[in-house]
């Protein structure tokens, strides 16, 4: 059983970059399978800092193959820039190791303008998206009318398709949203000038998936977002446009069902949120602001991408317990417990409340209805940045974690506490 999954449990951010990074030294291939460059995976390594939005974070240890899949959702000019970024920190970043599959959809400017202008158009109701053109390219998808990545190996082909794609979007941007009309020509001529140095990556990422798998050879999917994010299973509509949940490896790297060596669920120790849709455990006031961090440092609370201060709560048990079934999670990673260090107390949500009526079940479609129904327990003063074993870390923390598996049906097998490589509890 090669294949070990690695995925959010919570709205992203969840700290799944550093896991990964972990999980590769052991990985032949590191694969990603959903979602575009509206992730950030932020990997350290000693002084550098890796900020990866589409390549897996796998890249980063030389004799990984790292695969992007079919299911994505990939902006050439995000690509290029990542590539350019890897290159200059002395990663190996050529055609031999890195590969793209030609089913992926295209991501273009003119999706990342009708994605702003849609968002700001829905006014109190909007999504909160990360402006990256993530729901227009996969509604192009559903309609059978995207580019994909296969498409910039013909070039005459690509260029006219590209051209009726923006002069598509122009008049739809036009007509719905009062947009002045955009110079179709030019915008797509420098788009595809850019895309085509992508072409020596693209292929048949399907086919090495599988051929590698026969081999023996071992997989680590790197699932981007969190399940809470799922397109079916999520906040729906405060979600992205993919599926976020290890379900989605199969359909979105194309291999088929088989047995999983183990799906790690990466759960921050508090819960956060970036863009809205509710979130029972939210806080607000001293607390929040302590959770968030000021901003000083790149660990704090403020999206990768987009650098807006994530939303901040206490950790939601209830729905952690969901995401377990919903992912087949075998075992969780819990990062930056480093951070509740210093707090008097802690608060787990254990069950809902609704209509006088409390306990753990509930409907997702109806999250924003329920109160949270807390248990507290104690926190811990001490510094556990230094600890590399479990029986380092204080009792309280130690109940805390035990709290959490016990919660979740799901044993914690790491946990993070500082953004360095090393500071890492394997239990
Ligand atoms: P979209 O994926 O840009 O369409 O954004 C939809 C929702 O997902 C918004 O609430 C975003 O803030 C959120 N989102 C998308 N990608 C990420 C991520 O990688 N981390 C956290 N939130 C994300």
């Amino acid at each position: 059983m090669p294949i070990e999954i690695a995925v959010g449990t919570q709205w992203g951010d969840e700290g799944k970059g550093r896991v990964v990074d972990l999980l590769s030294a052991e990985a032949d291939l590191v694969a990603r399978f959903n979602g575009g460059d509206n992730a950030g995976h932020t990997v350290t390594v000693g002084q550098t800092t890796f900020k990866l939005h589409l390549i897996p974070s796998g890249i980063i240890h030389p004799h990984t193959l790292c695969l992007l899949g079919n299911g994505m959702v990939i902006n050439p000019l995000s690509f290029l820039a990542e590539l350019e970024m890897l290159e200059k920190a002395g990663v190996d970043v050529s055609p031999r190791r890195l590969f793209v599959s030609q089913a992926a959809l295209l991501i273009t400017p003119v999706h990342r303008l009708l994605d702003q202008a849609q968002d700001e158009a829905r006014g109190a109701g909007r999504l909160g998206t990360t402006g990256r053109g993530i729901g227009p390219a996969y509604v192009d998808k559903a309609a059978r009318s995207g580019l994909r990545a296969g498409d910039i190996l013909d070039e005459a082909a690509f260029r006219s398709k590209a051209q009726a794609h923006v002069a598509e979007v122009s008049r739809l941007m036009q007509v719905l949203y009062h947009k002045d009309p955009l110079d179709a020509q030019a915008i797509a001529g420098d788009f595809v000038e850019k895309a085509l140095r992508m072409a020596p990556y693209i292929t048949d990422v399907g086919a090495i998936a599988r051929k590698n798998l026969a081999a023996g050879k071992r997989l680590l999917a790197e699932g981007a977002q969190g399940a809470l994010l799922d397109l079916d299973h999520g906040t729906y509509p405060y979600v992205t446009s993919s599926c976020t949940t290890a379900t989605g490896l199969f359909g979105g790297l194309g291999i088929g069902i088989q047995a999983v060596q183990r799906v790690v669920g990466i759960t921050k120790a508090f819960q956060t949120r970036v863009g809205d849709g509710p979130f029972p455990t939210e806080l607000e006031g001293e607390m929040a602001l302590r959770l968030r961090g000021s901003g000083a440092n790149p660990w704090d609370e403020y999206g990768t991408t987009t650098g807006r201060p994530r939303r901040v709560g206490w950790l939601d048990g209830v729905l952690l317990k969901y995401v377990v079934e919903l992912s087949g999670i075998s075992e969780l990673g819990v990062t930056k417990l480093d951070i509740l260090s210093g707090l008097p107390s802690l608060k787990v949500c254990t069950a809902y409340s609704l209509d006088g009526r409390s306990g753990d079940e509930f409907n997702v479609a109806r999250l924003g209805e329920y109160r949270p129904v807390y248990e507290e327990m104690p926190g811990w003063e001490a510094d556990v940045s230094g600890a590399r074993r479990l029986q380092d870390l204080p009792a309280a923390a130690r109940r805390y974690l035990n709290r959490i598996q016990e919660i979740a049906g799901a044993p914690v097998r790491l946990v993070s506490v500082g953004p360095e490589r090393e500071q890492v509890i394997l239990a």
